[in-house]
């Protein structure tokens, strides 16, 4: 029945680029309640992409309180994981809790021309070796110093110690906590290009290099640890917070990857392959990142990432910039019209281009346009551009040694079955789709249920994962090949 859900449930708050949401999962895995609420983006000038901090908090809190009531109707709610946006970087003060500029948000832009310039200046290398990363606007670093350097007195305050950085979950869990718990997880803080990812510790020279002050930074725990408790106003009581991660490396949890070699690619905003690497950092020759899958118990587990900035993101531009579809639903059938592409093309470079390119300047384009293009095209061009983008990380990946048999999809787009399917096309690999498509929330509740003491092992979530589809290649190599030929074309274009 409808309410036979196994209490203790597990709160999972999913702090994402472009809503808030919270899911109150049982010890089965199984949803019991949810919320989800969008908020506004600012995009203050060309490349610049900015949220308030206030919106964050102010969704996450009604999202959670939502769902947590929701949810205490078929039983108790026990334990808290977050899981966030990546990168975003807020800096607010600590005595107020309030923060001292809107979030710069990952896709961001601005710090294109600091990050060319420490690249002249032949930091890349020790960046890469330290943290994993690459020298990109991306990550945490720059965007932390420009709003040091921009707003008025900011440096000299963070001297006296009275401002705090923090990844988005570290924001949250300050708030959350009524400003007692400074802290962020080890994969978030892998992000931020001031981490070192071997020695598991913030990087003194990375720290100068990028003049970020130590006193700014919060502590650094494992993604199941205790992260202290919400303030009892929040939910009527305390309770703990006690699973962390970003949201892609709690979507590969979430979808099991426990062992060397799995691999999951996430479709939101962006679309995020991970590969589990195990306990060694596998240096990528092809422009992949190194990164922390988790640190669980101490010991630090480590992915390759192939990272694209426009995913879901294209279908919303095509809702609300061109206004060519009224909800994203209608893509898949506006695409399945066509019987092919007929040669048009979109590279969504709105933000420029990440994995494997790192081109902060390339813009969008469209090309192979006739007069008889019309909407079905667009839609087409849009779903296609996020599996050709997938199809050169995944060659990337391989090239990088690790072979893929198969790849496990998730996100809200994946339920598009066109969509999968011209992905396991494209890819020549077949194409899993769980029953849990929420698997970034269900990351973080797994993680908080480990510290909680419902899970004991990682074990019992691999037995816990679901097949809903697998979807098999299909087309011939000749179309497959015309396709792929055709995004090549049209990325050049971009990209020259
Ligand atoms: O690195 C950025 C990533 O964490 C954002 O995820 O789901 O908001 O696209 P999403």
């Amino acid at each position: 029945t409808m309410t036979d859900f196994e209490a203790p449930f597990i709160l999972a708050i999913d702090q994402g680029t472009t809503s808030s949401r919270a899911i109150v999962f049982d010890q089965a895995g199984r949803i019991v309640a949810s919320a989800q609420e969008e908020f506004p983006q600012h995009y203050p000038h060309d490349g610049w992409v900015e949220h308030d901090p206030e919106d964050i908090w102010n969704t996450t809190l009604s999202t959670a309180r939502a769902a947590f009531a929701e949810a205490e109707k078929s039983g108790e709610v026990g334990a808290i994981g977050v899981t966030n946006q990546r990168e975003t970087t807020i800096l607010w003060d600590r005595t107020t809790s309030a923060p001292i500029h809107n979030a710069i948000v990952w896709q961001d832009r601005r710090t294109a021309d600091v990050c060319a310039a420490l690249r002249e200046e032949g930091l890349e290398p020790h960046v890469a070796a330290r943290t994993g990363l690459l020298l990109d606007p991306y990550f945490s670093a720059t965007k932390a110093a420009w709003i040091l350097d921009n707003v008025e007195g900011a440096r000299e305050r963070a001297e006296k110690s009275e401002l705090a950085f923090g990844t988005v979950d570290a924001f949250l869990i300050w708030r959350l906590t009524g400003g007692k718990v400074h802290a962020t997880d080890a994969t978030n803080a892998s992000r931020t290009s001031l981490y070192n990812i071997r020695d598991n510790r913030w990087d003194e020279i990375l720290l100068e290099k990028f003049r970020v002050p130590e006193s700014i930074l919060p502590q650094v725990f494992d993604c199941a640890a205790d992260y202290g408790e919400t303030d009892p106003e929040i939910f009527g009581r305390p309770l703990p917070i006690c699973g962390v991660a970003g949201d892609q490396q709690a979507a590969a949890i979430g979808q099991a990857c426990f062992a060397p070699g799995d691999i999951k690619s996430t479709y939101g905003t962006g679309c995020f392959v991970l590969v589990h690497t195990g306990h060694e950092i596998v240096e990528s020759k092809n422009k992949l990142l190194s990164t922390i899958a988790y640190r669980l118990n101490g010991e630090t587990s480590y992915a390759l990432e192939g990272s694209i900035f426009i995913a879901g993101a294209a279908i919303q531009w095509l809702r609300d910039e061109l206004g060519v579809i009224k909800s994203a639903d209608e893509t898949a059938a506006l695409a399945e019209s066509l019987e092919t592409n007929e040669g048009v093309y979109l590279v969504p470079a709105f933000t420029g281009l990440g994995a494997p390119h790192w081109a902060p300047d390339a813009r969008g384009a469209i090309t192979g346009l006739t007069r008889g293009a019309g909407k079905a095209h667009f839609a087409r061009a849009a779903l296609e551009s996020v599996v050709y983008q997938t199809a050169d990380l995944m060659t990337a990946i391989a090239r990088d040694g690790a072979d893929a048999k198969t790849l496990r999809v998730d996100g809200g787009m994946v339920a598009n079955d066109w969509t999968m399917q011209f992905l396991a096309d494209m890819l020549g690999l077949p194409v899993e789709r769980p029953k849990v498509l929420e698997t970034t929330a269900l990351g973080a509740a797994y993680l908080a249920g480990m510290q909680a003491g419902y899970f004991q092992s990682t074990d019992e979530i691999v037995e816990r994962w679901r097949l809903d589809a697998r979807f098999q290649p299909a087309m011939s190599g000749e179309a497959r090949q015309k396709n792929l030929d055709g995004w090549a074309d049209a990325l050049r274009r971009t990209l020259d």
